[in-house]
């Protein structure tokens, strides 16, 4: 059997989704590149064996990118309201970028971020119709995939504790009955380091979230119970962001498609995926709360799986 360490590419290093996935991968002993813009934002350039600097939305930046690498992994995308970049250029377009760079350089497998639900949201959301698009393409291409389409991540949450900690007050999208299961990027790192390493766990679409449910009224008083403050939760209706989204559609499309994404989610009474990994969001919530950073936090809960070394290039 060879013992050829795997060539990974991770796009979307910088984020807390990629950086959490490269972390698992540099840990398991895969070989990591990482895409990024700024080696600055990278969880630890230690972890990467080789950093490729470069924009996703600029092909011509790109070369070189995917030469000798085995899989690659996007999580590229963004959550603004800034007008631009717009969803269309960098959820569709740079991701676009980085698998023709892939299919170009003969890599064989593409594992993909998109959204729980996107097929059903591409309808009233251009966000999850970027996402979706891509993954299509990524299925009907003929190379070897792994589409993720996760429920919120922990992320998510801090937006919640953040919120509390500086306005008192956590607004909810809706009756916050929706309920999900917030994912750790440890936890999704080491499940992506499994697909990469069996090949029948390939060529699927996969909804997925943590290992425990809330709905977001159970999120939102989950927080204040941590921060030892009173409850303060306010509920925005759907029909407001109903009409939000039509008077922002004229004039900052990036801004509409987020509002239609938290309609959806906020509609949808199930936006759990299938539960991966052992994280609990109370405890990373905890860390935070006492002054972690976002890494920290994540990793006080339990270091990523070393038990499944060595990597061998099977497959
Ligand atoms: N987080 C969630 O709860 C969640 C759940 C389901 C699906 N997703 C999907 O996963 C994506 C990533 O989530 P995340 O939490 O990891 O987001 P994140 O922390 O904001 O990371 C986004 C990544 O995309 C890169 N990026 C953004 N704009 C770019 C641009 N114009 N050019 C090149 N690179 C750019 C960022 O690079 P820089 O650091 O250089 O900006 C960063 O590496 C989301 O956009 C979403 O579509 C997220």
């Amino acid at each position: 059997m060879s013992k050829k360490r795997k060539k990974v590419l991770v796009a979307g290093a910088t984020g807390y989704i990629g950086g959490g996935v490269l972390e698992v991968l540099h840990g398991q002993g895969f070989w990591v590149r990482a895409l990024c813009r700024d080696k600055n934002r990278l969880r630890n350039t230690n972890w990467c064996d080789d950093i490729f600097m470069g924009h996703a939305t600029q092909p011509d930046t790109l070369k070189g990118l995917c030469e000798d690498i085995d899989v690659v992994f996007s999580s590229i995308g963004i959550h603004s309201f800034n007008r631009h970049p717009t969803f269309w250029d960098v959820d569709y377009q740079a991701n676009l970028n980085i698998f023709e760079a892939a299919k170009a350089s003969g890599v064989k497998h593409f594992i993909f971020v998109s959204v729980l639900h996107a097929s059903e949201m591409a309808r009233l959301s251009p966000l999850a119709k970027a996402r979706d698009q891509v993954a299509q393409t990524i299925m009907h291409s003929g190379m070897d995939y792994n589409i993720f389409a996760p429920t919120g991540f922990f992320n998510d949450a801090q937006e919640f504790l953040d919120a509390a900690k500086k306005k008192g007050v956590i607004r909810l999208f809706g009756d916050g009955s929706s309920i999900y299961n917030p994912l750790s990027a440890l936890d999704f790192g080491e499940e992506v380091a499994r697909v990469i390493k069996e090949p029948l766990l390939r060529n699927t679409v996969r909804p997925v979230g943590g290992c425990e449910k809330f709905s977001n009224q159970q999120m939102a008083e989950l927080v204040f119970k941590i921060l030892g403050q009173e409850p303060h939760i306010k509920s925005i209706p759907i029909w407001i962001l109903t009409l939000w989204a039509l008077a922002l559609r004229p004039f900052n499309y990036n801004a509409y498609a987020l509002v239609k994404f938290f309609e959806f989610t906020a509609r949808t009474p199930d936006m759990t995926g299938e539960a991966i990994g052992h994280r609990h969001v109370e405890a990373f919530l905890r860390n935070l709360a006492n002054g972690m950073s976002l890494v920290e936090a994540d990793r006080a809960l339990g270091s990523w799986n070393e038990s499944r070394l060595p990597i061998d290039a099977k497959g």
